[in-house]
């Protein structure tokens, strides 16, 4: 069986023995290769230009033997398609400028994304056994980026009840293009896309459930059978309803348990390691992966953190993650 042959049987429901492994944040910030490139090239470049994007999906595979590839670009690329400027600073919250709250009629113009197309094509002609995850930013948290953020993103929290209607244009707007931008992904090649939901749990149950959930849904249901991944952050409170989407597997973050999400939904769970774990121990991490494995011997699991890899993180500790996972 491939590599890609066991993430699509795994998300669709089939439980094996050895468990697909990938590492959320996989390709950038902690790899040194990674951070060589970085000091050549600036983070929007690399994402950009196909050759140095595919280049930079492929370091985990070589480096740490990853199962799993995800495309090498950041949740606010898409903006571009609707002429948003976006400007990143060393490890700040992302800008965006050039959004207008009161008209968002936009043009949808796809064809501007085109790089990510090519490097899809590049990564496939490389390794096509190797299975490729796209990914988008769920619209919550696309949106957290289009107001001042601060770190309980009180400016998009208090917008919902200031301008409710405002707020669901937005949301209609974001998740349209979020759809266009998740189907080009499969269109070029990806076998998979997961939509990231970090920032949905700063949302009381009500104002998710009243303002966000359907649009989750409707991308959900917009994707068809394109594989899916659906991760949210901190969300226990929303957990519910969030499991009544009809996602093909379901993300879930440290605090949650993986085998009661499992017995909840019937179906494929992804995580959910402590990310904080790789700023352990080798025995730390050899024990943790090993116990997570005991735990969800019968059911399908993809192995990952429970959020995205941290800086600081020691890249002989994620090799021990993945090695853990392959001799198991
Ligand atoms: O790291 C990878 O594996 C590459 C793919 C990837 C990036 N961003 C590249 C990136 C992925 C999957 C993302 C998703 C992303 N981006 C999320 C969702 C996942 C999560 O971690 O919750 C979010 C919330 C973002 C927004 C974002 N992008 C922030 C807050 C920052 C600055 C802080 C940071 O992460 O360094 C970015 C920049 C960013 N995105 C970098 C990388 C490699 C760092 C840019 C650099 O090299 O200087």
């Amino acid at each position: 069986m491939t590599r890609k042959e066991l993430l699509l049987s795994t998300i669709k429901g089939g439980i094996h023995r050895r468990k697909p492994v990938w590492l959320m944040r996989q390709a950038g910030r902690f790899l040194p290769s990674y951070r060589a490139l970085r000091k050549r090239y600036d983070f929007l470049t690399l994402c950009t230009t196909p050759e140095l994007a595919s280049e930079v999906t492929l370091l985990p595979l070589y480096e740490l033997d990853v199962d799993v590839l995800v495309l090498f670009s950041d949740i606010l690329i898409p903006l571009k398609a609707v002429g948003v400027d976006i400007f990143y600073s060393d490890g700040r919250m992302p800008q965006v400028v050039g959004i207008n709250l009161s008209n968002l009629n936009y043009e949808r113009d796809t064809s501007s994304l085109s790089f990510v197309e090519d490097t899809i094509r590049l990564v496939k002609q490389a390794e096509p056994d190797m299975p490729l995850v796209g990914f988008a930013a769920a619209p919550f948290t696309l949106a957290c980026y289009l107001f001042d953020s601060g770190s309980d993103f009180s400016s998009i929290r208090s917008f919902i009840y200031n301008y409710p209607e405002r707020f669901t244009e937005l949301m209609e707007e974001l998740s349209l293009l979020t759809l266009d931008y998740l189907k080009l992904q499969a269109r070029a090649g990806c076998d998979a896309v997961q939509l990231f939901d970090t920032w949905v749990g700063v949302l009381p149950r009500g104002i998710y459930a009243e303002f966000v959930h359907e649009f989750n849904r409707r991308i959900i249901s917009g994707l068809g059978n394109i594989p899916s991944i659906y991760y949210a952050r901190s969300a226990t409170h929303l957990m519910d309803l969030i499991i009544t989407l009809d996602a093909d597997c379901f993300g879930v973050d440290w605090r949650e348990d993986v085998v009661d999400v499992h017995r909840r939904t019937g179906k494929c769970v992804q995580g959910n390691l402590d990310n904080a774990l790789l700023l352990s121990s080798k025995d730390s991490v050899i024990k943790a992966t090993g116990d997570l494995l005991e735990k969800t011997l019968n059911l399908p699991h993809i192995v990952n953190l429970g959020h995205g890899v941290l800086p600081e993180s020691s890249p002989d500790l994620a090799r021990a993650l993945i090695d853990t996972v392959h001799s198991f």
